[in-house]
């Protein structure tokens, strides 16, 4: 061969080896922290490490697998354990995944994530994300230093969640340990081991195996591109405290709710929301100044539906089967709308 015809022959195969690329689904990998990101002393410790320490881009180049399934670009969007999730954070993130899917250049979102608070953030973008393109939270149980760390698998398969056409139009998704769960229901169930994310009371979506992913169900809630809310100008969300009941409650959380200046207060009650007299005194005074209340249940399964006509009469809204913790976001946000109550059930039963 020529050297002229070595020249053409290499730049044919570097052009297809490009178009190949190009073909590839792009995906953005947002990163906020947590123990996927994490970094401990020996390969043993799955505690006592920090989280949220390593770079995105470290992550993503421990698994050049990822390659072959997407072109992926990271972002750090904050280095954080996600215990100290925020509200500015939250809308930042929220913000951003706008901007980036408006974009007909990519295709879907992956977010590490610490899993502490990963359904939190996973049910709000739920609610305030404004397409239908693939967004995807993963975490891991283990740091990235630990021996069978479960982030790099977790990470891959939450890219082939991404890139899949199936996932279009199932709201925000979760993946994590071979699952796939949606985050209206979704939970973390366990407090050290890597099968943690549940949705307990309703079901899993479907599962990634064999790098396939398939899908079972969806939710028939409202999200996403049909979520009627719009972070777009919010810079912060009104106060929603949740007051979680027990014997002997006497309602001291719910004044101390009231002083700091709630617009909301969600109960987490006793069996089907139920709440002590005590606290219940206070609820009543907390709800005619104004504070909207939604009675949810600290039992972690069923609705929570009218139990006692009192309540109903006492303008107490119910939660449905929303944990507290998302019920709280759902409150914040339907806050920003309207403090009709009506409207605010309305919410509460669509979403
Ligand atoms: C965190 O939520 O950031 C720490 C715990 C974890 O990611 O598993």
């Amino acid at each position: 061969m020529s050297f002229k015809q070595t020249l053409i022959a290499l730049s044919v195969a570097l052009t297809a080896s490009v178009a190949m690329a190009g073909d590839l689904p792009n995906v953005r990998i947002l990163a906020t922290g947590g123990t996927i990101a994490g970094s401990a002393a020996s390969a043993t410790a799955t505690t006592g490490y920090e989280a949220g320490k390593i770079a995105i881009q470290t992550l993503i180049d421990a698994v050049p697998q990822i390659n072959d399934v997407a072109d992926v670009s990271g972002e750090q969007i904050v280095k954080i354990s996600s215990n100290n999730m925020d509200t500015a954070t939250l809308l930042k993130l929220a913000k951003r995944i706008n901007e980036l899917l408006a974009q007909k250049d990519v295709d879907g979102i992956v977010i590490t994530h610490g899993t502490d608070t990963l359904e939190e953030t996973a049910y709000f973008l739920n609610l305030v994300v404004k397409s239908d393109k693939p967004v995807v939270l993963v975490g891991a149980m283990r740091p990235a230093t630990a021996m069978s760390a479960d982030g790099p698998m977790n990470l891959l398969n939450a890219v082939r969640v991404a890139v899949n056409k199936d996932s279009v139009g199932k709201g925000v998704l979760v993946a994590m340990n071979d699952e796939i769960n949606g985050a209206r229901d979704v939970t973390k169930t366990n407090t050290t081991n890597v099968a943690t994310f549940k949705a307990p009371e309703l079901g899993k979506l479907g599962y990634i195996a064999g790098g396939k992913v398939m899908y079972y169900k969806e939710s028939t809630r409202r999200h996403t591109k049909n979520s009627e809310f719009d972070v777009s100008k919010l810079t912060s969300l009104p106060r929603v405290d949740i007051l979680y009941s027990h014997v002997d409650d006497d309602g001291v959380l719910a004044k101390a709710a009231v002083a700091a200046g709630a617009k909301g207060i969600v109960h987490a009650g006793t069996g089907n929301g139920s709440i002590h007299q005590n606290a219940e005194k206070e609820l009543v005074a907390a709800q005619k100044k104004g504070i909207v209340i939604v009675r949810s249940a600290r039992v972690g399964n069923g609705p929570t539906v009218p139990s006692v006509a009192r309540y109903t009469e006492q303008k107490f809204l119910d939660g449905d089967t929303l944990s507290p913790q998302k019920a709280r976001l759902l409150l914040q946000l339907a806050l920003t709308k309207t403090t009709d109550l009506k409207e605010i059930q309305r919410i509460f039963d669509e979403y």
